[in-house]
């Protein structure tokens, strides 16, 4: 059976995996039920966090009623910052600790909910900044105990930042995207609501959705569990543990419905099973990837997103330069499946047929080549930058972003097979342009 040849058990190698997880509840109608859980959990008084984009919009309301229906007291921060930095992750913590809060509840995108996540854990532990930051760009210590209540609410299907233990940052000095990953971040609950994007505007649904698509290929195609070094005791298992057989059941699933849905989500808001099925898509890929971790594209994402200048696309507020996340990631993806594919081609094979790709009569040396066909195939039908030349970068850049990637070793350790630098510069070449 191909799973079983793909985590064969090696001696002196992990022979252990790990299911964290995550409490959810799914459906049109959840974020009204929030007053519940959060006296469920014994809160009293909760920060709400979002952005000036969400807090204006239904779910925001929504969900402040329904606490304050329940005698919760609400006091709401909405000054997150999309892509947010060290600074506005200080900001937010500055509001935690000063507020008496007993927990926390977020109501936005990936942006929101990671820096709900850093203001809880600051609030509650505090500490120099780099205490807790991702080595080596911080000092990667583990966080000390668990965290207030989180719940957490999302308003746009992509980063299952929901499902995850991870909050990501632009570090502004160092022009570096990082983050801070432990299990106690990831929120308490889940509340999703997939009604809440039918106002998205297609090329946030876009983004977002190609960072579900990546999220469950780069967990799918991860160097297996198994071939990890065992660690020497239960509580020094990487949460990023490697592609295993929990996280690959919500890969596939997640993987068919981004192939059946992303492009139609895309082109017309008010087809309903296509914005709910991504939804659903981007719940189950954070489910897959917060048990097994990301590798490349994400790796290489965090340079792209960091250095870009110049750039910002429609549908995202302000007019400062910005490189929406998914957009960061899917750039580098089919230059890194065409070299990832002979570590798994049935694999990628797999994952180019359930994107939509044609693989009848492939053979295994022709599953890159068939799974980036796919991904280029659904990019170019949703309007995404024809690689990282119509971001703006050229040959110039290349060593600068292989820089930035090569630092990201915690996400890059996740690879399927090692890259120096200089593979790193040349999977930035092949990320120019696809057509
Ligand atoms: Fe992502």
């Amino acid at each position: 059976m191909s799973c079983c040849h793909h985590y064969e058990l090696i001696d002196g190698k992990e022979h252990v995996f790990a299911v964290d997880p995550s409490a959810i509840r799914f459906g049109p109608g959840a974020l009204a039920e929030i007053g519940h859980d959060a006296r469920a959990l014994g809160l009293k008084r909760v920060a709400l966090f979002t952005d000036r984009g969400v807090a204006g919009l239904e779910c925001v309301a929504t969900v402040s009623a329904a606490l304050r229906a329940a005698d919760v007291d609400v006091a709401v921060f909405d000054e997150v910052r999309v892509e947010p930095t060290d600074a506005s992750f200080k900001a937010a913590t500055r509001f935690a600790a000063e507020g008496g809060f007993d927990g926390y509840v977020s109501v936005g995108g990936g942006s929101v909910i990671d820096t709900c996540k850093a203001a809880n854990l600051y609030a509650t532990y505090p500490a120099e900044f780099l205490t807790y930051v991702n080595a080596p760009i911080g000092d990667g210590r583990p966080v000390p105990g668990p965290l207030k209540p989180h719940i957490a609410c999302p308003t746009t299907s992509g980063t299952g930042s929901e499902c995850t233990g991870m909050a990501i940052f632009d570090l502004l000095e160092r022009h570096v995207k990082t983050g801070i990953a432990h299990r106690a971040l990831r929120p308490t609950l889940a509340l999703i609501d997939p009604d809440v994007t039918r106002t998205l505007p297609a090329n946030v649904v876009a983004a977002s959705g190609f960072d579900v698509l990546s999220h469950a290929l780069e967990s799918y195609t991860a160097k297996p569990y198994t071939q990890r070094s065992a660690p020497d005791g239960p509580a020094l298992r990487p949460m990023y543990q490697g592609a295993n057989p929990w996280s690959d059941v919500g890969c596939v699933e997640a993987l068919r419905r981004t192939g059946a849905y992303l492009v139609r989500a895309v082109r017309d808001a008010g087809d309903t099973e296509a914005r709910h099925g991504m939804m659903y898509a981007a719940t189950l890929a954070g489910i897959a990837f917060g048990n097994s971790g990301v590798h490349l594209p994400h790796g290489m994402a965090y340079s792209v997103a960091g250095l870009i200048r110049g750039y910002h696309p429609d549908g995202y507020p302000g007019d400062e330069a910005i490189c929406p996340h998914g957009i960061s990631v899917i750039v580098d993806a089919p230059s890194v499946f065409r070299l990832t594919a002979p570590t798994s081609p049935a694999r990628h094979l797999q994952a180019a047929a359930l994107l939509g790709g044609d693989v009848a009569g492939a053979g295994q040396e022709d599953a890159g080549e068939a799974l980036a066909g796919s991904i280029i195939a659904m990019m170019r039908d949703t309007g995404m930058p024809n690689g990282i030349t119509d971001l703006g970068y050229g040959e110039g850049d290349i060593a600068a972003l292989a820089e930035g990637a090569y630092a990201q070793q915690r996400i890059l350790a996740n690879s399927p097979l090692p890259v120096n630098e200089d593979d790193l510069q040349n999977l930035y070449r092949g990320a120019a342009s696809y057509w």
